[in-house]
């Protein structure tokens, strides 16, 4: 069948007189034919009318059955000229059908119209948790620096979590960690929640070699509910490990992150000596703030702040990883997310995080179509 293009032209001329046929009411029967095709206002209606003209039961095809009882003369000119009727009928059902298929397509896209330039409605879509946008911040800073993520079980085995750490079975550090246990095992040991990120920077040294630089943002576990502490937390860990790492590049990375993060240029950060197992020399990392009038405020000011922990890798932990200290070293780092997410977005109390109240998450939330960049306030 012909598909004729384009929308139907009225009035639809056939290629013939129709009472050339010689037949009773042709020319009635194809100007309604005609017309019905073009009224037909659906898909549907115009398959109705085509049945009723072209169908095995249709006008048309019971005058062709009449043909039979025309003389062979008047019936070979007759059937031409009923063919041409049919054809004639069937373009123009097929054009009528394809003038309604682009009517509907063009409703259904205006229907589907949506003007992407509007500003999203904020009341309709979710909002990000505060610790997935400080963790997506954190990422973004280090990302540029060079570093990857790593990722390590949330259940670990005590060598991971403390032995190879350096922190032997009788030292301090492990009754600080307030540890969550799980029951014994027929050898009598204990796997354990992972107290802290650092394990993972021993599965990292034991898989790949030298140079590393990584961070690994995480979940992590004690033993230990109030304002400022929950059983489960997030950190982050940092490790650098190359021929000719030092302190400086510790201090430059840590200076570097700290100003990125809070998005304050000059702010002041100081290391203060500390103690950590893993790393020999060890240090604090204190960022600038006054507490004038009752209120905490990032950046230059009277008082100083504890944000993370750091050092420069223990040789003995490098040795435990396979390491030679001799050829190589590094520096590492452990920052609490809640913490830097709280002092960044003024969020007073930790265990409003784990919650799920809907307004909290609506005040302290982050829209999901926000322009992404590193550093970002709450939006309101
Ligand atoms: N693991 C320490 C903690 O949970 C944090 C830490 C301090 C990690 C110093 C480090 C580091 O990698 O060098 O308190």
């Amino acid at each position: 069948m012909r598909v004729v293009e384009g929308p139907l032209q009225a009035p639809f001329v056939l290629p013939f007189e129709v009472q050339d046929l010689g037949m009773d009411d042709p020319q009635q029967l194809s100007a309604a034919g005609l017309g019905e095709v073009m009224a037909a206002a659906s898909p549907e209606a115009l398959e109705q009318v085509r049945i009723k003209y072209l169908g095995r039961q249709g006008l048309v095809t019971g005058l062709m059955r009449g043909l039979g009882a025309l003389p062979a003369d008047a019936r070979r000119d007759a059937g031409a000229r009923l063919n041409a009727l049919k054809d004639a009928l069937a373009d123009a059902v097929a054009a009528r059908g394809a003038e309604l298929a682009r009517a509907a397509r063009a409703a259904r896209l205006a229907g589907e119209r949506a003007d992407v330039t509007l500003p999203v409605s904020s009341d309709r879509v979710g909002r990000i948790h505060p610790i997935s946008q400080t963790i997506d911040e954190i990422i973004a800073i280090f990302g540029e620096m060079g570093f990857a993520v790593a990722e390590g079980p949330h259940i670990e085995d005590d060598f991971y979590n403390f032995t190879a750490l350096n922190i032997p079975p009788e030292h301090p550090a492990r009754q600080e960690h307030d540890t969550f246990y799980l029951p014994e095992r027929a050898d009598g040991s204990r796997l354990v929640l992972r107290t802290h990120t650092s394990p993972v920077q021993i599965r990292t040294m034991r898989a790949q070699p030298p140079p590393l630089r990584i961070i690994v943002p995480g979940r992590t576990f004690r033993c230990d509910h109030d304002a400022t502490h929950s059983p489960m937390f997030h950190q982050v860990e940092g490790l650098v490990i190359d021929r000719t790492t030092h302190m400086g590049h510790l201090k430059g990375c840590l200076i570097e992150f700290c100003r990125a993060f809070f998005g304050i240029e000059d702010l002041p950060v100081r290391f203060r000596p500390s103690y950590f197992p893993f790393t020999e020399p060890s240090a604090e990392v204190d960022i600038g703030c006054s507490r004038s009038g009752g209120e905490l405020r990032i950046g230059a000011g009277a008082d100083w702040l504890e944000i993370l922990g750091s050092g420069m890798v223990h040789p003995q932990v490098l040795r435990n990883c396979g390491i030679d200290p001799d050829e190589y070293q590094g520096f590492a780092f452990g920052m609490g997310i809640e913490r830097v997410a709280m002092l960044k977005y003024g969020i007073p109390d930790l265990r409003t995080f784990y919650e799920s109240d809907l307004r909290w998450l609506r005040h302290y939330g982050f829209l999901p179509l926000d322009i992404p960049s590193p550093v970002r306030g709450p939006l309101r």
